[in-house]
């Protein structure tokens, strides 16, 4: 970390900063900074209410939790709470994910390997495919899997008993689960975008563990322009870190981290270019009108899905688009935000498409 900022050839990498997806450099902020007990996450406080309860029953039992389904946009903690939950049980995590799982048998073999009482976090679930999902509804109700041996005429079915254990399934999107698979969970959690109050605790807790000086507004900066999103406060935390350093002398106040996000295009509620983008579109090319997801999409050289998952929940969050019958349309506010008049009927319906 020296020269690289006072390179004018150096284009900060914006678009990776501010998306909330999972990117390699995450994995050694995430080792360190990741929560292993309930107190130690912060925020989702109904969840945590619930959870604490449930998880004091299970032990008092001496039986595993009922099985959990946790959704909510990318990097909120949904992992980070499956591992919170098997630490607090006392037991161990198995963590696998929909698309690794590719055939019955890898499940039935990850299944039959767990211990009583044991924790399997199966991340995306809903892309497992169907086979391994029919594997999976016996397990889940009755602790036993049917495998079949042999080919043919010869072949015979054998059911197999497996320790009672707790499913944890991630998602990033509840409606994309089949409604079987859903019906077997025993509680459902949806994870929210955090609080700039709770971003900001979050923030101040991962800087005391990284050993960065950081004054509470300095922190609050940060946490307004993380998106709601633990995993970019982290990040821009990191990134305010250098820059800090570098250029003053490390200690990250108000307007050092303000100084800082501007400089990597993260506006002050957490607008990044591709945010900017979409509205942009949305309000100039398609001049207001309500516009389809796909061609929304390619206007901006984006994936739908990606459009979909990442993109537009926070922009919905801020109210800053609108999903309508006809389309995605952007809002006032988001007008206000980019600081070009309000047109007279802003949520005109008269499609083009
Ligand atoms: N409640 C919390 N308190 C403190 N830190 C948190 C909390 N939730 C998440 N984090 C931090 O954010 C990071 C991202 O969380 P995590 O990987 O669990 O998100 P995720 O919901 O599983 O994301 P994905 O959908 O991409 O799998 C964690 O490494 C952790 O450091
Ligand atoms: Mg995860």
């Amino acid at each position: 970390m020296s020269t690289v900022w006072e390179s004018s050839e150096y284009t900060p990498d914006e678009e990776r900063l501010v998306s909330a997806e999972y990117t390699e450099d995450d994995l050694e902020i995430d080792r360190s900074l990741r929560p292993r007990r309930l107190d130690e996450y912060l925020g989702q406080g109904r969840v945590k209410e619930n959870l604490g309860v449930l998880i004091d029953a299970a032990r008092v039992r001496d039986e595993a939790l009922d099985h959990l389904l946790l959704s909510g946009p990318p990097g909120l903690g949904k992992t980070t709470l499956a591992g919170v939950v098997a630490s607090e049980l006392g037991v161990q995590m198995r963590q696998t994910s929909g698309p690794a799982i590719e055939r019955a048998g890898d499940l039935a073999a990850i299944l039959t390997n767990l211990e009583p009482r044991d924790v399997l976090f199966i991340d995306e679930i809903h892309r497992l495919n169907r086979a391994v999902e029919e594997v999976l509804y016996p397990a889940m109700e009755d602790y036993s899997i049917d495998i079949v041996i042999g080919k043919g005429p010869a072949a015979r079915s054998l059911r197999l008993d497996l320790p009672p254990f707790t499913l944890i399934g991630a998602t990033t999107r509840t409606g994309l689960l089949t409604g079987p698979l859903r019906d077997r969970f025993g509680m459902a959690f949806r994870l929210d975008y955090y609080t700039i109050e709770e971003l900001a605790s979050i923030v101040r807790r991962s800087a005391s563990i990284l050993g960065v000086p950081i004054e509470d507004e300095g922190a609050e900066e940060i946490a307004r322009r993380g998106r709601g999103t633990p995993r970019l406060a982290n990040r821009l935390l990191k990134r305010v870190r250098d820059y800090a350093q570098v250029r003053y002398d490390g200690r990250i106040t108000e307007d050092i981290a303000a100084e800082a996000l501007a400089f990597f295009h993260v506006d002050h509620v957490g607008l990044d270019r591709m945010d900017i983008a979409i509205l942009e579109a949305l309000i100039q090319t398609f001049s207001g009108r309500p516009v389809g997801l796909n061609t929304l999409a390619a206007a901006v050289s984006e994936e739908p899905d990606t459009l979909e998952d990442v993109y537009e929940p926070f922009l919905l969050q801020l109210g800053f688009l609108a999903r309508t019958p006809k389309g995605r349309q952007a809002t006032p506010r988001a007008y206000e935000h980019l600081g070009m008049p309000v047109p007279e009927d802003p949520m005109r319906q008269d499609g083009l498409f």
